[in-house]
């Protein structure tokens, strides 16, 4: 595998290459990135796989500078799949001169549910996948449906500024509990961790609710709430449960739950200074 961090180079390595499969990364990689690996190789060849922090996504308040970076153990993961190139530029690489370009995505997508709760993320998102994107040049680039609306978002993106690539959703990997495996799981103590699966449940209770009757919008508000004080009462600081339109994640008036919309719950909550996101397709 060739680690490479500067763009002429990357753009060097790959010239030529017009079915490459992209994977990008902010590192620390579980198995739910290298089920990413996986599905790439499916769609395209080389596969091409980016490590970068991207601090344009975090708050002034966020896990920035925590954030786990884990490069050598990585590395080893990424050979072990058979990516052919590694594309871990360093901040001044990707951000020689202060990004002032930036992607604002649509407010109806960009400011709800993560975008409402973490302002700017989705901004920060856009700008760096857009980046990257122009410089591996991909087929096919591929994004987890555990981050469901930042799936959406770059699709829309890619979609609305006709980018030629095709974007590939991913299903999300859970341990054996049920819990998603996400990269922040490393923050939560044992006991945190044993708790953490009280959030699939609470979004598979909300999903056996929803398939038991008719809803409206106000018993989905209902739903929502008893939802929220449930985690709450367990002692989790919940932002959302929501229920939402799997199309644009606005939510369903009543004619359109009468005609069957597919639905998705999705929720974010903090266990104890760890922010979880989960969601499950209803
Ligand atoms: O999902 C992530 O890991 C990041 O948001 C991404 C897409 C690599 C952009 O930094």
């Amino acid at each position: 595998m060739k680690i490479i961090s500067n763009i002429q180079d990357l753009r060097d390595q790959l010239r030529g290459q017009n079915r490459a499969a992209f994977v990008p990364t902010m590192g620390n990689l579980h198995e739910g990135h290298l089920s990413l690996m996986r599905l790439a190789r499916q769609h395209g060849d080389p596969v091409v796989a980016s490590i970068f922090v991207n601090r344009l996504q975090f708050g002034p308040n966020e896990d920035f500078d925590k954030y786990p970076r884990t490069f050598e153990a990585d590395v080893e993961k990424l050979e072990k799949e058979g990516v052919y190139v590694l594309f871990a530029p360093t901040e001044k690489d990707l951000y020689p001169e202060p990004q002032e370009y930036r992607v604002e995505p649509p407010h109806n997508l960009g400011k709800i549910l993560e975008g409402e709760f973490r302002p700017g993320f989705f901004q920060g998102v856009c700008t760096v996948v857009l980046k990257l994107l122009s410089c591996v040049q991909p087929k096919v680039a591929v994004f987890g449906k555990k981050d469901y609306q930042q799936l959406m978002v770059i699709r829309q993106m890619c979609h609305q500024l006709a980018l030629p690539v095709d974007i590939i959703p991913a299903e999300t990997i859970r341990a054996d509990d049920g819990l998603a495996l996400s990269s922040r799981n490393g923050y939560l103590s044992s006991d945190e961790r044993a708790e953490a699966v009280q959030l699939i449940q609470t979004l598979k209770q909300v999903q056996e609710k929803i398939h038991q009757g008719q809803m409206s919008a106000e018993s989905i508000l209902q739903i929502e709430k008893a939802a929220c004080a449930q985690l709450a009462a367990r002692g989790w600081n919940p932002d959302y449960i929501s229920i939402r339109k799997r199309k644009d994640l606005l939510s369903a008036t009543d004619g359109e739950l009468q005609a069957n919309e597919q639905l998705v719950v999705l929720a974010a909550a903090k266990l104890g200074k760890t922010r979880l996101i989960d969601n499950l397709e209803i």
